[in-house]
């Protein structure tokens, strides 16, 4: 890819209008892809998320014996049962996907086989101890490298064991790879989490049989349950429309709605820290689809003010903070956000990449170890380094809609690991990006 594919050029200005929808949810994505593999019979998802993420997961599976046939948006998984998985022949490779490598080191920590599980530059830095530890309790033979990052390594399963494990950070990621080994783990395995994290997982379980016991901030499965194929609906991802929600906040005379996006209240923090900063965002029609809340999505512009964000709506919107902070930029007065440490382990430290990129466009911030505060201002042109970063890209594509002059966005290709066609859609609402 030559640098000049990888910049997105955005000039200054414009307004969001329309009627359209964003693509499928990618944590219910790779969910679907993993738990039809290890069901009993054919699966169809409707709406599956093509991205190079969930492409990850999807070989990762192939290379292990599951078959999939794609057409349009739907996907069938021709599932292979609880302990049909086969040996691959090499390491797995997943990419940027940090979902990917996390959410099968867990199915795969009680499988018969030896695996490799490894990524790109950006996955090869971020933690996996916090799945390795749990999962070597359950008695795993998995490791990761001296410094906790990948490669992590399983080796054929001696048998695992049920575990109680108390997370020591609100992790979907970790409370799903700790459920999926309890799949294959004797007796019972349960997962309390110190705040509410994406349930996607335990819904989806649910969705295929496996008896799921819910209760406060606790799941348990028990070991040897069969997964019986379904059908699956997966909602548009709110985590991509986020950004579209605060491009229609931010640019004066914007309206647009989204239809038919995921609102699981485990994922809605963005629209309410966006209401908390005085944007006009009302959910239409709600309804279920699928085990998954459903809404379409309207947003208006509005006069934003800082705010203190309210740190039990931090894991609720862990992934739209690029989004929120672009929002913080253009509103009046501070906005603080703190509790938020997660942040510096994503794709991209995202609290450095949001500050740099700011201060860049003339935004004043201070940075703290666990999060940041932003001086609303007037943003002015210039160049952001999305270092790699998907979300960063977008969320600094957004910010030309209220600059003076044109925005350059470096390093936009993985954009496509969760919004393939963003800024085709983003140009026919009315950014203007190229
Ligand atoms: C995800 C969980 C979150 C989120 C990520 C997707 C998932 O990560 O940031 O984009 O699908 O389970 P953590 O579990 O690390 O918070």
């Amino acid at each position: 890819v030559s640098r000049a594919h990888d910049t997105y050029v955005v000039a200054a200005g414009g307004s969001l209008h329309g009627r359209f929808t964003v693509p499928g949810d990618k944590s219910i994505s790779h969910r679907a892809l993993m738990l039809g593999a290890i069901a009993e019979g054919r699966s169809v998802v409707r709406g599956f998320l093509e991205s190079e993420d969930t492409l990850a997961t999807r070989r990762a599976l192939e290379a292990m014996g599951v078959a999939f046939e794609s057409r349009d948006a739907t996907l069938g998984v021709h599932g292979v049962g609880l302990h049909g998985l086969r040996p691959p022949a090499g390491p797995l490779d997943l990419g940027n996907s940090g979902t990917s490598l996390r959410l099968l080191s867990g199915l795969l920590a009680g499988q018969g086989f030896a695996v490799t599980l490894t990524g790109d530059a950006s996955l090869m830095r971020r933690p996996m101890g916090r799945v390795v530890a749990p999962l070597a309790a359950m008695n795993a033979r998995i490791a990761c490298s001296a410094d906790g990052t990948p490669p992590v390594s399983i080796d054929a399963s001696p048998g695992l064991r049920g575990i109680r494990y108390a997370l020591p950070v609100a992790s979907a990621q970790v409370k799903s790879a700790v459920l999926l080994a309890g799949l294959y783990a004797d007796g019972e395995t349960c997962v309390s989490e110190p705040a509410p994290s994406r349930d996607h997982t335990e819904r989806m379980l649910a969705r295929f049989g496996v008896p799921i016991e819910r209760e406060g901030g606790r799941a348990c499965v028990r070991g040897g349950a069969t997964l019986t194929a379904t059908e699956v609906d997966v909602p548009a991802d709110l985590s991509s429309a986020a950004f579209f929600m605060v491009g229609a906040a931010i640019g004066a005379g914007s309206r647009i709605t989204i239809d038919n996006v995921g609102v699981n209240p485990t994922r809605t923090g963005v629209v309410e820290i966006l209401r908390l900063m005085g944007a006009d965002i009302v959910l239409h029609h709600p309804r279920t689809l699928g085990g998954e809340p459903v809404a379409d999505i309207e947003a208006r512009c509005g006069d934003l003010r800082g705010v203190e964000i309210p740190p039990e709506l931090v894991p609720l919107a862990i992934d739209e903070f690029p989004a929120l902070l672009v929002a913080a930029a253009c509103a009046r007065g501070r906005t603080r956000l703190t509790g938020a440490g997660e942040l510096r382990v994503k794709e991209s430290d995202r609290i450095a990449a949001m500050a740099e990129g700011l201060h860049g466009l003339g935004i004043e911030t201070e940075v703290a170890p666990d999060g940041i505060t932003v001086i609303g201002g007037a943003l002015r042109g210039g160049e952001v380094d999305s270092r790699g970063d998907h979300r960063v890209a977008m969320a600094f594509a957004m910010a030309a809609l209220r600059a003076e002059g044109e925005i350059r966005i470096a390093r936009c290709r993985n954009v496509a690991t969760s919004f393939p066609g963003f800024a085709a859609l983003a140009r026919r609402a009315g950014l203007r990006i190229r």
